[in-house]
């Protein structure tokens, strides 16, 4: 396999010919305008002869597809200039209209988005959540079962692996499953970009029997915000995939963002596999040593398997439990900002998440190990009482999505809101599993949750209103 990068390649011969640019972007290459934005602009081109053609590819962008698909071992891929999101709503797009999709109840907001795009009709998959943790990790091949065997129809089944706190699902069963069913196994894998560049790390799920697979490659590789793919393992069509990622992409693709996903695809088929060793055996020594820290607990794989449904862990996401310290996950994390200037990916009640990078280095893991030193011996003491969040009952849908989001809406106290149908989604984190999505009916059993939620510290996300005075619902 050659190791090129046929995009940046492309770029720069195009610049080494310095030709009059009487073509779009109207930046011109930056070159008349003021530091930084001549840096910023120097590389963003349009698909000029020589750059290819993004939607009908046969240059560089298909030679960079096939270098890509090569690297994660899938039969064709795809890139993306408008993050995982867009490969979730392609993958929606390519279904069958109305489609029947199994989906966890967890899986992200994109998801919904996807649903709304396309009419589907989901059938949610129950999230398996840690006791302690309280959060949603992975879907057991039972629930899988569970939930096939009562559809007389699936067109697709889903799956989020890894989790945002790095577990993956048992991919190969999932998809063992989906298959019995008739129905591919699609994979949103945003956060797993590196694994298929180290055999310690978790498995790619396109090598492990999953159909199609996403990739948010700007989450975990040195790839600009928004970069992505998409991976075809036989299940999908590529024309169908094609299809439905052109549907939804500009007609004006980040040269910047293709180039970024084309260098760092080279860079990690030739180097990757030492990066991710050094921070593999940082991890292990790190979360040793933050285990050894009073008051402060970094969860292992180990621990992390006890939960049904999990299979590996991605060692480069340091969950950390704060329940030993007088001091909740969201104050810890300001604490870690304000003293020491670290920015965590994520807190919550109980728990701050650390995404640590296989760029980062020795001196900066030190540097946040020595931060959660101090942070200990700060709020050492009696543990403050930390609501973990309850998880929420099972929601009943009576519209799609879609109809849901075009239907009519009012806002109603929360104490009026009881057998009505919701208009909005809300979710708690922890667990980060929705108890009502738009369109489905608010039981007595959804309105007590909701209750409990509003006189709780969990943070809530969805509503319009995150207090819950009020909530919309959609008009009878
Ligand atoms: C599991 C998961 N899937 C999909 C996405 C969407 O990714 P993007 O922001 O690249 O669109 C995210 C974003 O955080 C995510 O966590």
């Amino acid at each position: 396999m050659t190791i090129g990068a046929p995009i940046y390649d492309a770029i720069n011969e195009y610049l080494a010919e310095n030709n009059l640019r009487l073509h779009m972007p109207g930046h011109i290459g930056g070159r008349s305008m003021p530091s930084p934005f001549s840096e910023m602009a120097s590389l963003d081109l349009t698909e000029v002869p020589g750059l290819d053609d993004f939607h009908a590819p046969d240059g560089a962008i298909a030679r960079a597809r096939e270098l890509l698909a090569a690297a994660y071992g899938a039969d064709e891929s795809f890139f993306l200039v408008n993050g995982a999101t867009s490969g979730i709503h392609a993958l929606f797009l390519s279904l069958p209209e109305e489609a029947v999709v199994v989906v966890p109840r967890n899986a992200h907001r994109s998801f919904f988005g996807a649903m709304v795009l396309s009419g589907a009709h989901p059938v949610y998959l129950t999230v398996q959540v840690h006791p302690e943790i309280g959060t949603g990790l992975a879907v057991t091949t039972d629930e899988m079962a569970r939930v096939l065997i009562l559809q007389p129809r699936v067109d697709a089944v889903f799956v989020t692996s890894p989790s945002y706190y790095g577990t993956t699902c048992e991919i190969t069963r999932l998809a063992e499953l989906a298959h019995q069913q008739g129905a591919p196994l699609y994979v949103d894998e945003a956060h797993g970009g590196h694994f298929p560049f180290h055999p310690d790390y978790p498995g790619p799920a396109i090598q492990a029997g999953a159909d199609a697979v996403v990739n948010g490659l700007h989450k975990t590789l040195p790839v600009l915000n928004q970069g992505a793919c998409l991976h075809l393992g036989g299940g999908l069509p590529g024309e169908a995939a094609a299809q439905a990622i052109s549907l939804i992409t500009t007609t004006s693709p980040s040269y910047p963002i293709l180039a970024s996903i084309d260098l760092a695809r080279q860079f990690m088929v030739v180097q990757g596999r030492g990066f991710l060793e050094k921070a593999a055996v940082l991890s292990q020594r790190y979360r040793n040593m933050i285990n050894e820290i009073n008051g402060l607990h970094c969860y292992t794989e180990e621990e992390m398997r006890f939960v049904p449904g999990v299979d590996r862990m991605d060692p480069l996401k340091l969950f950390i439990s704060v329940r030993g310290l007088y001091i909740d996950g969201y104050g810890a994390s300001r604490w870690l900002r304000q003293y020491y200037g670290v920015q965590l990916e994520a807190a919550d009640a109980t728990s701050i998440l650390a995404m640590m990078s296989m760029l980062h280095q020795e001196a900066e893991w030190e540097r946040f190990y020595r931060a959660l030193v101090h942070l200990a011996k700060e709020f050492a003491g009696q543990p403050k009482y930390l609501d973990r969040g309850e998880t929420p009952p099972a929601g009943r849908m009576v519209l799609t999505p879609r109809r849901a989001f075009y239907a009519r809406k009012q806002r109603v106290p929360l104490s009026r809101v009881a057998g009505r149908i919701a208009g909005e989604m809300v979710a708690a984190y922890p667990p980060g599993i929705p108890c009502v999505f738009p369109g489905e009916i608010i039981t007595e059993e959804i309105y007590e949750y909701l209750c409990y939620l509003k006189n709780s510290a969990v943070s809530i996300q969805g509503p319009s209103q995150p207090g819950l005075e009020s909530l919309l619902v959609i008009d009878d």
